[in-house]
C-alpha cells in the first residue's frame, strides 16, 4: 500500500463575472501539472472544471467549486446557487443553450458544456432544483480500473 494522502481545495465562483471566467480551472490546471499528473488526465480536469465554471458565469449567481485529490481519483464537486435547470435531459443534449445573443457573441453558447463535462468524466452526476441551483458530482480516475 502507498502512502494515502489528500489534497483539497475550494474555489468560489461568481455570477456574471466574465472578467475572471476560466480563472478557477486554470489554478487546478496548472496544480495538477506541478504535481506531476499525466498530461492526459489534466485535460479532462481542465475541460470539465471549465465548462462548470463557465455555467455558473453564465447562468447561476453564485457557485462553489469543491476540488478533491486522492491517489486513486479526482473528485469535483460544484454547486451554485441559481436558477436551476428544469429539464436535465434537454440540458444534456449537444447543441442545446440558452445562452444570450450577447454570451454568444463573446463566443459561448455552442450548448456542449454539459456533454463533453460527462464525456470527459468516469463518474457524473447532475441534481438541479429550480430556483434554487445546480450540482454536479464529477469523478475522474486516476488509475484504470
Ligand atoms: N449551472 C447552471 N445553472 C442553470 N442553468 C444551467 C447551468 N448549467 C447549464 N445550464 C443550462 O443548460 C444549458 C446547456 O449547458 P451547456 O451544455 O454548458 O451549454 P452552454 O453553456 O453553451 O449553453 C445552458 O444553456 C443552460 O440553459
Ligand atoms: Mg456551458
Amino acid at each position: 500500500m502507498g502512502i494515502d494522502y489528500q489534497i483539497e481545495q475550494k474555489f468560489e465562483i461568481k455570477g456574471g463575472d466574465f472578467g475572471n471566467a476560466g480563472s478557477v480551472s486554470t489554478k487546478i490546471k496548472d496544480k495538477l501539472k506541478e504535481i506531476g499528473i499525466p498530461s492526459s488526465i489534466v485535460r479532462r480536469v481542465a475541460i470539465a472544471t471549465y465548462e462548470a465554471e463557465m455555467n455558473i458565469v453564465m447562468y447561476a449567481y453564485h457557485g462553489i467549486l469543491n476540488f478533491v485529490l486522492t491517489p486513486q481519483q479526482i473528485k469535483i464537486i460544484v454547486d451554485d446557487k441559481g436558477p436551476g435547470i428544469e429539464d436535465i435531459g434537454l440540458a444534456m443534449q449537444e447543441g442545446y443553450s440558452t445562452a444570450t445573443e450577447e454570451m454568444r457573441e463573446m463566443g459561448f453558447g455552442a450548448g456542449m458544456g454539459l456533454p463533453n463535462i460527462k464525456k470527459n468524466s468516469d463518474e457524473f452526476e447532475i441534481t438541479s432544483q429550480v430556483n434554487k441551483g445546480t450540482k454536479l458530482k464529477i469523478v475522474i480516475y486516476l488509475n484504470k480500473r
